[in-house]
């Protein structure tokens, strides 16, 4: 067996975007010794790309606004499937970690009277994004990795977790991984391990997200032990770059909507007008009375529709096209140039600006961008306790987009940066809780270390078998197809023979030289995470018989009130195969429910 060298600390953080961050300051400002390991360069973490801003009910643009308006906007964007205590947390302490921000450092743009600004998006009654041009998530990381420098966090970077380990009683004990760089093995022991992995959509051929996003946190706490949920519910982001091929699915932020841009058909027309009505006829409410309630509560708020949640707008924009009134690369236009000056457009959407100019040659404040909708975030993903994080696991947590819960089936714009903040925190204070209740040094059970070393070791004991890259091309190919925005019983029957033969052809993957720098390899590590978190969602998308927010089913096309009631648990069975079964919702308690139905005036 490899070498590897061994550290030993309290808590270790995997992940080192917002959430990750954010729970290792927390351990190490309680005095413990603290570990972020993270994939890539410290500062890279996929936060960075988080654009529009990091919604949080301040009031500063709308002082009307307040966390029960949030927690129901929330609520109702995840079409009710959401944990409502997580939305209860998250709306009631995202102000105070914008302000934590702020205090350590954060520069956000800011009103006439120099308070933070908030910028509208989807879903969100009121204004609601505190943000930094588009530019948010790059502000964010800096400003956590600051301070996680400063208070001395110990960071691991570059450096790939391939399996979570375990003692002999079952609490989990720490990590083993491996440099990028030099291919050697490092094994952490840990007294509690917060997973904050991020994101899976590098299992879809387009995608926002960067390279990191393999699903390797929702796979390695499932291979631990732990529960996961509704693992179908997938955000397909509207506005995608559709062309050039090369950088097909980077984001285009909502922020060019929430700042006044609008869809257009390639007959020029603000298509999203003739959508309004069919979102509401009770296809994605639970009852025809929700559905006229919030159909109310949108035109009441004049809302324009190019700000309905994502789901709606995607799904739209789908069958625009599908309908043969897309533009030349198969998206709609979005078209800002027309309604605001270029001044203005250079002034709050940098980025966009100079990403349209530099990869696509389109001068945005002139035309019209061309977008589609493109694999953005996962609701689904590990089962955890709502105040502490904790998983099913003990001593296991998990925060950021790789935890369940807060965003239901669908999430709203801007959540996730509050999400990171909020529930990285509580993350990491919990994990310091659990490290202090823990007597003794932590050990993995005996030949668990081995195991996975070989495991890892194996694509290089065998010759001329499958390429990685050919596999995860054909896994990519196999997800948009059979697994995306529009889901059927055959087809996702399909997806779930592909993967088996997938599967099956991931036992032959081979890699040739060494350990050293050798990407084919890192991929080849990479594979079985994605193939996990591929047939998870795959399995959940099947089970749930309805289409509810970022799930879809066109053989059943309206909202299951049933199944508005229940996650779609996976976990691992006994015989080493996945099991799948609906339990019911925590139940809200009347106070929250009264919110949900208040008329607000
Ligand atoms: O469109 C965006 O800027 C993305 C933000 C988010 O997903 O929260």
């Amino acid at each position: 067996m490899p070498e590897y060298e061994s550290h030993e600390y309290d808590v270790i953080v995997i992940g080192a975007g917002g959430a990750g961050l954010r729970a290792a300051i927390e351990a190490k400002e309680r005095g413990l010794r603290t570990a972020l390991v993270c994939k890539s360069l410290l500062g890279k973490a996929h936060t960075v790309m988080a654009e529009g801003g990091a919604a949080a009910a301040m009031g500063n643009v709308w002082p009307e606004d307040n966390w029960q308006v949030h927690f129901r906007d929330t609520m109702r964007g995840g079409k009710l499937l959401n944990n409502w205590r997580m939305a209860q947390l998250h709306a009631q302490e995202a102000p105070d970690r914008i302000y934590e921000l702020e205090r350590w450092g954060a520069l956000f743009d800011r009103t006439a009277d120099g308070r933070i600004l908030q910028r509208d998006f989807g879903g969100h009654r009121y204004a609601r994004l505190a943000h930094v041009g588009d530019r948010t998530g790059l502000e964010m990381i800096r400003t956590l990795q600051q301070r996680a420098v400063a208070l001395d966090v110990d960071v691991y970077m570059e450096c790939k977790v391939l399996r979570l380990l375990k003692d002999a009683e079952g609490r989990v004990s720490g990590a083993i991984a491996y440099w990028r760089a030099s291919g050697d093995y490092v094994e952490f022991r840990a007294k509690a391990v917060v997973v904050a992995t991020g994101s899976v959509g590098k299992s879809w051929l387009y995608t926002s997200n960067s390279w990191e996003s393999t699903g390797d946190g929702h796979a390695m706490a499932l291979w631990a032990g732990a529960d996961v949920i509704d693992m179908e519910c997938i955000q397909f982001h509207p506005t995608g770059m559709v062309w050039p091929l090369s950088v097909r699915g980077i984001l285009v932020t909502e922020g060019v909507r929430g700042d006044g841009g609008v869809l257009r058909n390639s007959e020029g027309a603000r298509f999203m007008f003739d959508y309004i009505p069919a979102m509401f006829a009770a296809e994605t409410a639970d009852s025809e009375a929700e559905a006229d309630r919030w159909y109310e509560d949108h035109l009441h708020n004049r809302r324009p529709p190019e700000l309905l949640p994502r789901d709606e707008v995607a799904r739209s924009i789908n069958s625009e096209v599908k309908a043969g009134r897309g533009g030349p690369h198969g998206g709609v236009f979005l078209d800002i140039a027309s309604r605001r000056s270029a001044e203005y457009i250079r002034r709050r959407l940098p980025s966009m600006y100079h990403q349209f100019k530099e990869l696509a040659g389109v001068d945005i404040t002139a035309e019209p961008m061309e977008v589609g909708p493109t694999c953005h975030y996962i609701m689904g993903g590990i089962r955890v306790d709502a105040d502490t994080e904790a998983t099913t696991v003990p001593g296991l947590f998990a925060a950021g987009e790789v935890a369940a819960g807060l965003h239901g089936a669908n999430r709203l714009g801007g959540n996730s940066l509050s999400d990171l903040l909020v529930f990285g925190r509580r993350a990491g204070m919990a994990a310091a809780d659990f490290a202090e209740g823990r007597s003794g040094a932590p050990s993995p059970e005996a030949g668990d270390v081995e195991r996975a070393l070989s495991d890892a070791e194996a694509p290089f004991g065998r010759e001329g078998g499958e390429s990685p890259y050919d596999l995860h091309q054909s896994l990519q190919r196999t997800m948009q197809a059979l697994v995306g925005i529009i889901r059927t019983e055959s087809e996702l029957v399909e997806a779930l023979e592909e993967l088996d033969e997938l599967d099956d052809r991931a036992t032959r993957v081979s890699v040739t030289g060494g350990r050293v720098y050798n990407p084919g390899w890192n991929l080849a590590t990479d594979l079985p995470s994605m193939l996990t978190v591929s047939r998870l969602v795959a399995k959940g998308a099947l089970e749930r018989r309805e289409s509810r927010g970022g799930h879809t089913r066109d053989d059943y096309p309206k909202a299951d009130p049933e199944l508005g009631k229940v996650n779609f648990v996976q976990r691992l069975g006994s015989g080493g195969e996945f099991t799948i079964a609906p339990e019911p919702l925590p139940e809200m308690p009347p106070e929250l429910q009264r919110l949900l139905e208040e008329e607000h005036s």
